[in-house]
């Protein structure tokens, strides 16, 4: 069932959702006892029954307290579950729930929740409810707090978190050779540039940052037609990339320095190979797959050494959804359809990156690999809003993160739930992060 935007839902619609985030969000939990639920695994993250009572409790925000209103002008989380007044590395010392409880709370709530929906005025015009809004919202979070929860299972102390090994498409050969139209420098894809629709002004599934949709004049760029991968990475390395100060912002180089970083998170030299992990599963760095767990700054300097640069949002967005058959602009690089899993490596079905090109369906009309799913993206552009941005329906999820210490991410992980992406959708960290599921792609002027 294809949740597409723009129409009000049904009630039968919302339970089934409803009900499979959070089976979702249950089965991910599944394999940990209440200990790996209550103790914080790493300052940069959550207990994960904060998450778990956090989620709840943004659901009875919204769905139950404010359903009907206009929202209550601000994110409306109180108590221990506000994420600002408790910042991350301090929320292993409030009174949490422990596991059982917190399961009950988000049993009660859920089941509060879908009493109440035969009450409510689906199709009718209150701001929260019009074409489904909140609902989607509500999911959307849940979504996202997966993503959160498998950076902390990634990061878990004590066992490792036995993530169930995916099935791949079978590794590809290499992909057919581009349109000639579309053909640039160092086989990297060109676009002409010129006029293009950046965001949405749909208002019933996209966040208040992706809104309104405006124009952008482009130049002409190249764009990579795969992410960045670990084989191309570690050349990058090899060539002393993370000891050469010219490769880097002095910010950056600084904080690389100070902490000793020399590959990506979660690599370890073994003898002369680099190896990686992915929860419980420890491997050779495969170089066909997209590189992962690195910063802004790797990125950044990444690109320089290879005489390129990051895209802008605009740019990457452009790449993502400009088709130029029509001209038009579309919800997704293969078209308007949801991603699927035979299309895209998301929704934490491989619970791992994948060689790049064996999604071979997850491609532009003008020949770009693999912009949703494996790893988000990093851009070179700072998280502000759009011309004639208004927040709705609170600013904390949006606007009090405006500024310059953000950075734009786009595209989506093999650990973001597919209901939570599309080519506008905009996600965003400070530069020195790496936890996240992040990798990129590069860019260059013409
Ligand atoms: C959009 C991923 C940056 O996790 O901080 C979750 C999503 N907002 N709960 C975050 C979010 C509120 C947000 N990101
Ligand atoms: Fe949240």
């Amino acid at each position: 069932m294809d949740l597409l935007p723009g129409r009000p839902l049904t009630v039968a619609e919302i339970t089934e959702r409803l009900h499979e985030a959070r089976g979702r969000t249950l089965l991910l939990i599944s394999p940990l006892s209440d200990e790996d639920l209550q103790r914080q695994h790493d300052p940069l993250m959550s207990p994960i029954v904060w998450d778990l009572g956090h989620i709840a409790h943004f659901e009875e925000v919204w769905l139950l307290k404010n359903v009907e209103g206009e929202g209550p002008g601000s994110e409306g989380l109180e108590g221990m579950y506000d994420p600002f007044t408790n910042p991350r590395a301090v929320r292993d010392r409030l009174p949490l729930p422990g596991a059982g409880e917190a399961r009950e709370f988000m049993a009660g709530i859920r089941r509060a929740v879908v009493e109440n929906l035969h009450g409510l005025d689906l199709d009718g015009d209150a701001p929260l409810l019009r074409d489904g809004f909140v609902f989607r919202m509500v999911l959307q979070h849940e979504y996202q707090h997966n993503e959160t929860i498998l950076q902390t299972l990634q990061l878990k102390q004590g066992a490792p978190y036995p993530g169930p090994r995916g099935v791949l498409p079978p590794r590809a050969a290499d992909p057919p050779e581009l349109p000639e139209a579309f053909r640039g420098a160092d086989g990297m894809v060109r676009l002409p540039g010129g006029p293009v629709t950046i965001g949405t002004d749909d208002a019933s599934d996209s966040y208040d940052n992706e809104r309104p949709a405006h124009v952008v004049e482009l130049d002409p760029f190249d764009i990579d037609r795969t992410p960045v991968t670990n084989g191309a990475f570690l050349d990058f390395i090899a060539d002393g990339g993370y000891r050469r100060p010219e490769l880097w912002g002095d910010e950056g180089f600084r904080w690389i320095t100070e902490q000793g970083i020399e590959a990506p998170k979660y690599w370890n030299r073994r003898g002369n190979e680099w190896w990686t992990r992915v929860m419980d599963r420890e491997r050779p760095v495969d170089p066909d797959r997209p590189v992962a767990h690195v910063c802004w700054w790797e990125a950044d300097a990444f690109a320089r050494w290879a005489g390129k640069r990051l895209p802008t949002e605009y740019e990457w967005e452009a790449a993502c959804r400009w088709d130029p058959a029509t001209g038009v602009s579309r919800r997704f690089p293969w078209g308007d359809a949801a991603p699927t899993p035979a299309v895209a490596n998301l929704d934490v079905l491989a619970f791992d990156t994948a060689p790049v090109w064996s999604y071979r369906a997850n491609v532009t009309p003008t020949g770009i690999y693999g912009m949703m799913g494996d790893v988000w993206e990093w851009t070179s552009t700072d998280f502000h809003g759009y011309p004639g941005y208004r927040t709705f329906p609170y600013p904390e999820y949006s606007e009090v993160f405006f500024g310059d210490e953000y950075k734009v991410l786009r595209g989506g992980s093999w650990a973001t739930r597919s209901g939570a992406i599309r080519s506008t959708f905009r996600n965003w960290d400070y530069p020195i992060r790496r936890q996240i599921f992040a990798g990129f792609r590069c860019a260059r002027d013409v």
